[in-house]
């Protein structure tokens, strides 16, 4: 009879593990493990046997034999189980590659470029980044800049005033200028320095001007400094940036803290001639309010417009496009 059983248990076993999805597999354990099954018939044959010990014996191996198929049963599965949580998977995973867009990436802000351009270039001609707070004292923007209180030059800036300490002494820088005063207390001449940055004046905004916009700021301090050193700098630049068919002319005209003053014009291809910004030597009484003796040190400092810059070398005819932000306008830049 441990013959038939053993035949039996094999039998059941090769059904159980041959059961290729969950629903056979469940009739497979009906046919060899259920009450019908020829394991369960084997049970009702113990009592046939002769003695207690026979009995024991045969039973032990049947109920083995069982618990061996009931193993195989649950190991299948198990199996059966997993692939049909893979098949699931793999039929609804959704392949979104195919309907997403690669992600575009962006770029630097049109003045930015601008801005890094400009620094590369001063690199390159020698000189070091610096750079001021945007929220200046009356002192800074005004007072060192050779503009005392009630200065009527002060009017040639439409300020915003910072509600900070006395009224009127906290002002949203006008220009970068007051970075240069900052430099000179600071670093040991000889200075090469550029310094760009935001700046804001109270003005209405157009073509060509806005109330928040950027300038950068240039100071060289050093001995027997010239006017020719100033004009050669600019020249430099305006070829360095703009491209070697660009020239550039000095205007005379006023700065209270530049002595003598000038507008810096560049000449486009087409012959015609824009406006960048203003230049000068720097004024004895601001190299004073520097903390250097005018006697023994020059210089020159020049200060302009980057977005106006960024307008002319694209092209732009509005330079407050460049503010709305359009994606479809600045990423063509
Ligand atoms: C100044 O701001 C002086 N600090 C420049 C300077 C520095 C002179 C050092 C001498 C020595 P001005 O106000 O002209 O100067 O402005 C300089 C440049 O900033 C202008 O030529 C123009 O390019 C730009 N700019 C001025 N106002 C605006 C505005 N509202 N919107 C955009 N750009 C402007």
């Amino acid at each position: 009879m441990i013959d038939d059983i053993r035949a039996a248990a094999a039998a059941a076993v090769t059904a159980l593990t041959a059961a290729d999805s969950l629903e056979s597999l469940r009739a497979a354990e009906t046919e060899v493990l259920g009450k019908r099954g020829a394991l369960a018939q084997m049970k009702t044959r113990l009592g046939s046997l002769a003695t207690v010990e026979e009995k024991r014996d045969v039973g032990r191996v049947l109920n083995e034999a069982i618990g061996g198929a009931q193993a195989a049963a649950d190991h299948r599965r198990a199996e059966l189980a997993a692939a049909a949580r893979r098949a699931q998977l793999s039929a609804e995973r959704l392949d979104l590659t195919e309907i997403t867009a690669r992600p575009t990436r962006g770029h630097a802000h049109l003045v930015t470029q601008a801005w890094q351009r400009l620094e590369d270039v001063f690199v390159g001609l020698g000189f070091q980044i610096a750079e001021g707070p945007e929220v200046e004292t009356d002192f800074y923007n005004f007072e060192a800049l050779n503009m005392p209180p009630s200065h009527p030059a002060r009017s040639m800036w439409d300020t915003f005033f910072v509600e900070s300490g006395e009224p009127g002494s906290t002002v949203l820088r006008t220009h970068t200028s007051p970075v240069q005063i900052r430099v000179m207390e600071t670093w040991e001449p000889p200075i090469y320095a550029v310094m760009p940055g935001r700046v804001f004046r109270n003005e209405t905004t157009d073509a060509t001007h806005l109330a928040v916009f950027h300038q950068i700021e240039g100071l060289v301090i050093d001995r027997d400094i010239t006017f020719a050193d100033l004009a050669g700098t600019i020249e430099s630049f305006t070829k360095a940036f703009f491209g070697a068919e660009f020239t550039s002319r000095l205007r005379p005209s006023y700065f209270p803290f530049t002595e003598p003053s000038a507008e810096f014009d560049i000449k486009r291809p087409d012959g015609s001639w824009i406006e960048l910004g203003g230049c000068g030597m720097v004024h004895p009484q601001v190299l004073r309010a520097g903390g250097l003796d005018p006697e023994e040190w020059s210089g020159f400092a020049f200060g302009f417009g980057i977005d106006r810059m960024a307008k002319e070398r694209h092209g732009i005819d509005d330079v407050r496009e460049m503010f709305t932000n359009d994606i479809r306008f600045l990423s063509q830049f």
